[in-house]
């Protein structure tokens, strides 16, 4: 897989990365449990899989599972030299004091089995201003900062479902990598986050890339016939083809999935005259994109 660059770090990563909440949690529908010994043997399979087969980023947290995806990666990352073969993204929560975030560093690197930490996220859903405040001014971005000086972290991140609320964190200039979700169904951070993090050029990182699944889950009531393997194809592309975005954190469960994946990306070249980037928008802009591409000159609405 051709590798980006993660902004700022300077960080060569694989455009899919492997997310690592399935590690953590049970899906008895789908047959998967990563508690039980037989679970736990095929998440170590998968992750060693993915890496054997060039993803480069795992993305992983204290919160999966009570430690348990950060003990999984942990185990199979100490094996076989593969530990220096990714890039190690895990997060803390950003809630409570300096010393939170430091006790919580300190037991995902024991559970990882690691003396550094490539990127530490702050571990997000929406931040309000107080928020923002808090983790500014009342000690989670010293923690963090002191743990780079230390040498145990390397880049300073967060993470953040509501990617407008990022915007603050954004223009702080505090962080070097942001994980918005981003997806085919959430667009938001298109209008609201991914300029702003591409002009502080930090690295960007995507959660939910296939959507979690809840396109296709309702496809399946909505559009039944529509075969569910493309939806995942075009739900990966759709990021990929995003020049702001460096990596896509999948949820992969079982070896086959790391092969489908991978075998996506290596067979997609985004088109040449096409980035999501681009995409015009707003009503008056997609009209204005139309009537450029049949080069009628007299249509110029105002926006
Ligand atoms: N706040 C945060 O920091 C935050 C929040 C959410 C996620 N994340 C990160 O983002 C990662 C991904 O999020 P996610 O797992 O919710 O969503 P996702 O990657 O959008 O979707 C994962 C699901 O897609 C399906 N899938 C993957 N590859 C497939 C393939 N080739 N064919 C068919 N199905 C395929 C699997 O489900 P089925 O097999 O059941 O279809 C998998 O469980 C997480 O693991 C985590 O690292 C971070």
């Amino acid at each position: 897989m051709e590798e980006r660059v993660l902004g700022r770090t300077g960080l060569r990563v694989s455009p899919i990365g492997l997310g690592g909440y399935p590690f953590g949690g049970v899906n008895r529908a789908a047959g998967w449990d990563p508690f039980t010994p037989q679970g736990q043997r095929t998440a170590i399979a998968t992750i060693h899989r993915a890496i054997e087969r060039g993803i480069t980023y795992v993305d992983t947290a204290p919160g999966y599972g009570e430690g348990t995806s950060e003990s999984l990666f942990g185990q199979a990352l100490s094996q076989g030299g593969y530990r220096q073969r990714v890039t190690l993204a895990t997060k803390c929560r950003w809630n409570g004091s300096a010393q939170d975030v430091l006790d919580s560093a300190g037991a995902s690197l024991r559970r990882l089995r690691t003396d550094v930490l490539d990127v530490l996220q702050l571990h997000g859903g929406m931040f309000t201003p107080e928020d923002v405040h808090h983790i500014l001014e009342q000690g989670p971005l010293d923690a963090l900062r002191r743990l780079r000086q230390a040498g145990t972290v390397r880049f300073l991140g967060f993470t953040c479902e509501e990617p407008w609320t990022a915007r603050p964190l954004i223009a702080s200039g505090a962080f070097d990598v942001v994980q918005l979700r981003y997806n085919l169904i959430y667009q938001g951070a298109a209008l609201h986050a991914l300029d702003e993090a591409r002009d502080q050029g930090m690295g960007v990182a995507v959660m939910r890339p296939m959507t979690s699944g809840i396109l296709q889950r309702t496809l399946r009531f909505l559009k039944p016939e529509w075969p569910e393997a493309e939806v995942y194809e075009v739900a990966l592309k759709y990021v990929l083809a995003d020049s702001r975005v460096h990596v896509a954190n999948v949820g992969m469960r079982w070896p086959q999935e790391v092969e489908q994946n991978v075998a996506l990306v290596e067979a997609f070249r985004p088109p040449e005259d096409f980035d999501v980037a681009d995409l015009p928008r707003l009503t008056a802009g997609i009209y204005r994109a139309a009537d450029a591409e049949v080069r009628d000159p007299r249509s110029q609405p105002a926006e």
